[in-house]
């Protein structure tokens, strides 16, 4: 079976995509990592798919510590960290336990803001169980916590040793879930991969149905355009992983003009690479038809394509703190057609107010 790469000099790890967790183990003992660890994850997740994943690797000698947090993003917070280490600082062991991340990206992210700061970086692995961590948030060692002024605030670099991407689970994702989950994919064959792009298209209904096989195709396609792009510019600074916030930058300040309550991260992208779509052909640099592919396989997915009901003075304030505008230039990522992306500081103001405001209604 074909394990996918990122490719990082001595930080190097697989991304394993599999449909049960039965190779978990021997990939683990191929790390060479101790066999004791502790588990962070969600007490209802647990219930359904967590005794099958305990079992795996308390028969293979894995002696295992289990910590719950709540299912919200609120879980990325001091308080949850401070939590955390001091349950590992109790365990009193010499060497420290490999903390495996077992849910979406909230326990990813939190538990990859613990691990690398606990006795200055401990080794973690990713076991990611939602659509949009597979293909996204368990890949590229970006991990933080939220600040009540803003999300993802406080965080760090730190790669995990593994992602073992069990797609078996994704079936019980609830249906808005899974579309979000899809908004990412989507990005990923318009930025990158025309022929996952038509992949999408032809076989719709099974990628929202989560099928073995459609699963596989996209978790495995996202991963391998993740790592490739990780494995060039792991801490985005040769605008080469800027190319991943195609539909980012109208869709997180989306997320936050919305409270992050209106749309899931998925349905804020969806929009803004609708907006992103129409900014590339207005400036020339991408043919109307292309953008109505993305737009008509957005729609079908059951995706948003317009923001109804929001605030413009809240976008707008919020685009202007983008992170990706510190440099005083709003930076978007244009599509050039479907497969390729460009990046671009250099968008005409009066273009942009126009095309943006078009999308807010
Ligand atoms: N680090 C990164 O690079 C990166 C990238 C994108 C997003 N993120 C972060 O990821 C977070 C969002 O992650 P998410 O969308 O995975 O949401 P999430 O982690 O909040 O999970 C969503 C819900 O799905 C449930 N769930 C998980 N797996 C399930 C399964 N198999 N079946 C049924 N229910 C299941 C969870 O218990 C939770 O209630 C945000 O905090 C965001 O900032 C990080
Ligand atoms: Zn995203």
């Amino acid at each position: 079976m074909k394990t996918i790469r990122v490719a990082l000099g001595e930080r190097s790890y697989p991304i394993a995509v599999r449909s049960s967790y039965r190779q978990l183990p021997q990939l683990l003992d191929s790390l060479r990592l101790p066999r004791h660890g502790c588990v962070v994850s969600h007490e209802r997740l647990l219930r359904r798919h967590g005794r099958g994943l305990l079992a795996v690797l308390r028969r293979a000698g894995w002696r295992l510590d289990v910590v719950t947090v709540p299912e919200t993003e609120a879980s990325k917070s001091w308080a949850m960290a401070r939590q955390l280490i001091s349950r590992l600082a109790a365990t009193g062991a010499m060497r420290p336990p490999v903390l495996f991340a077992f849910g979406g990206g909230v326990v990813g992210d939190l538990t990859g803001f613990v691990a690398a700061i606990y006795r200055r970086g401990v080794p973690y692995v990713q076991l990611p169980t939602t659509l949009l961590a597979q293909v996204d948030s368990a890949i590229g060692g970006k991990a933080a916590i939220d600040l009540p002024q803003a999300k993802n605030f406080v965080g760090a670099f730190h790669q995990p040793r593994l992602v073992y991407s069990n797609i078996g689970l994704l079936r019980t994702l609830p249906l808005r879930q899974r579309r979000s989950g899809l908004g990412e994919v989507i990005k990923y064959g318009a930025m990158a991969d025309p022929a996952l792009f038509a992949f999408l298209e032809q076989h719709l209904a099974a990628c929202l149905a989560m099928e073995p096989r459609a699963a596989r195709v996209m978790v495995e396609r996202s991963s391998a355009i993740k790592a490739r792009i990780v494995s060039q510019d792991e801490r985005d600074a040769r605008g080469i992983r800027a190319q991943l916030n195609f539909g980012h930058t109208l869709g997180h300040a989306l997320e936050a003009a919305g409270r992050y309550r209106r749309w899931t991260h998925g349905e804020a992208i969806a929009i803004g690479m609708c907006a992103a779509a129409q900014l590339s052909v207005e400036l020339g640099r991408c043919p109307r038809g292309q953008m109505q592919r993305l737009v008509a396989l957005l729609q079908a997915a059951g995706l948003p394509t317009r923001a109804r009901g929001v605030s413009r003075a809240a976008v707008r304030r919020a685009l202007a703190y983008d992170k990706k505008n510190l440099r005083g230039r709003p930076r978007w990522v244009l599509l050039r057609r479907l497969g390729r992306v460009v990046v671009s500081e250099a968008i005409p103001p009066t273009t942009l107010q126009r095309v943006v405001s078009a999308y807010l209604s």
